[in-house]
């Protein structure tokens, strides 16, 4: 079957990188769609499971820092576009262990601009790096009406966020320095289905389940701008195909919420849908250490998103975030299958046997 692009999306097992593939699979079944995932903890095939039966769809298990085998890959497969979602994600994990981040996040991502810089040998034509980063990179606002901009100093505090800032620097410079047709963009917090339950909003709505206690970091107080994922896979789908090459665009959707306030709406969301008396769940919030260099407020504004390329959030919070709730206590199956470690064992077995 001949196909008119071949485009690499990687980490597309993970949260985020699953929604943009199953949109790209359904949308474009004239694309090519090659998913390239380690396969850490973080991913999760079953995130796929609708489509990874269709002709269009491609899954490799490999590592972005194994550059010989990014290279053949690009050979192989003849990518002319690469969505670059593939990162260790998660803060908390950052703050433990910033090696495995430094190497993922900036080494992993360096791997694959050198190996689109020799598949590609200077013909830009038809061609697009696109890497997906976070808001995390401009480090922390104050309790003020002060939001990121895509001209606001870079500033990142954790290790996620000094890995994630030194990956965009780089892909910034393979622009600049040899003309790569690049793209940046900087996404606000996203919540929605297939999240690893490690972040606030899944991990929240499984506790509560389990009547099992809410870790409130510090005082509850800092201030997140959370998005609905499919509205972010909706973004990146439109600045993959009409975004100003070089450039950078902000992604969020005026959504700002002190913890402590979205934590109570999960809790009584989940209540109501349990059918719960109001109430029941509020003694499981647990206030604990604060994480260390927690960053205050997050707030992104994706004015100059709206006013290029028309793309505006299609949900209000209230929606989005009755049906995440609905949808994880629906998939429970999903999350029990996470939670109990049988997923990674099932990969583990399927390849030791190839
Ligand atoms: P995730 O942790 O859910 O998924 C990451 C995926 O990358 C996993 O499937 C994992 O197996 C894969 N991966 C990790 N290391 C790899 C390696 N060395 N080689 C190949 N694959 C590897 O993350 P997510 O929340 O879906 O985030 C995806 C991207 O979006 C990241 O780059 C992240 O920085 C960015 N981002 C996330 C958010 C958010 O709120 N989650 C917001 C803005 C930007
Ligand atoms: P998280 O989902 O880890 O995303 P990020 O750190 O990238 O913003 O956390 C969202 C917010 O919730 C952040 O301010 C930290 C806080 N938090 C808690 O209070 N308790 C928790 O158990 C977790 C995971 C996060």
């Amino acid at each position: 079957m001949s196909f008119s692009r071949n485009i690499l999306i990687t980490g597309g097992a993970g949260f985020i990188g699953s929604h943009v593939v199953r949109l790209f699979v359904n949308k474009y079944p004239d694309y090519h769609i090659i998913n390239l995932d380690k396969l850490t903890y973080a991913g999760n095939l079953a995130n796929l499971k609708d489509i990874e039966d269709k002709p269009n769809y491609t899954f490799v298990r490999a590592d972005i820092c194994d550059f010989d085998t990014m290279c053949a890959l690009f050979a192989g497969h003849r990518i002319d576009g690469v969505i670059h979602l593939a990162a260790e994600s998660h803060v908390d994990r950052s703050i433990k262990d910033p090696f495995t981040f430094a190497r993922t996040n900036v080494m992993g991502t360096l791997s694959l601009l050198q190996a689109a810089k020799r598949a590609w040998n200077g013909d830009w034509e038809g061609k697009l790096f696109y890497h997906i980063s976070t808001d995390e990179v401009y480090g922390a606002l104050q309790f003020d009406d002060t939001l990121f901009t895509e001209t606001t100093k870079y500033d990142p505090h954790s290790p996620y966020s000094a890995s994630k800032a030194s990956s965009d620097h780089f892909v910034r410079a393979y622009h600049d320095t040899y003309g790569m047709p690049t793209l940046v963009t900087n996404c606000s917090n996203n919540y929605g289905p297939y999240q690893f339950p490690e972040k606030l909003i899944p991990l929240f709505i499984n506790n509560i389940r389990h009547g099992k206690p809410l870790p409130v970091y510090g005082k509850g107080e800092n201030v997140r701008d959370w998005l609905y994922v499919v509205d972010h896979a909706r973004a990146i789908d439109v600045i993959f195909h009409r975004g100003k090459v070089g450039d950078t665009y902000n992604i969020g959707g005026f959504n700002e919420w002190k913890n402590i306030d979205i934590i109570k709406v999960i809790i009584s969301t989940v209540d109501r849908l349990l059918g719960n008396a109001p109430g029941t769940s509020d003694h499981l919030i647990t206030y604990v250490t604060d994480r260390a260099g927690h960053d205050l407020r997050y707030a992104i504004d994706s004015r100059k998103l709206k006013a290029e390329l028309g793309w505006g959030p299609s949900l209000q919070f209230e929606e989005g975030i009755e049906k995440t709730v609905k949808w994880y206590l629906d998939h429970q199956d999903w999350m029990d299958n996470i939670t109990s470690g049988e997923y990674e064992k099932y990969y583990e077995e399927m390849y030791r046997n190839r």
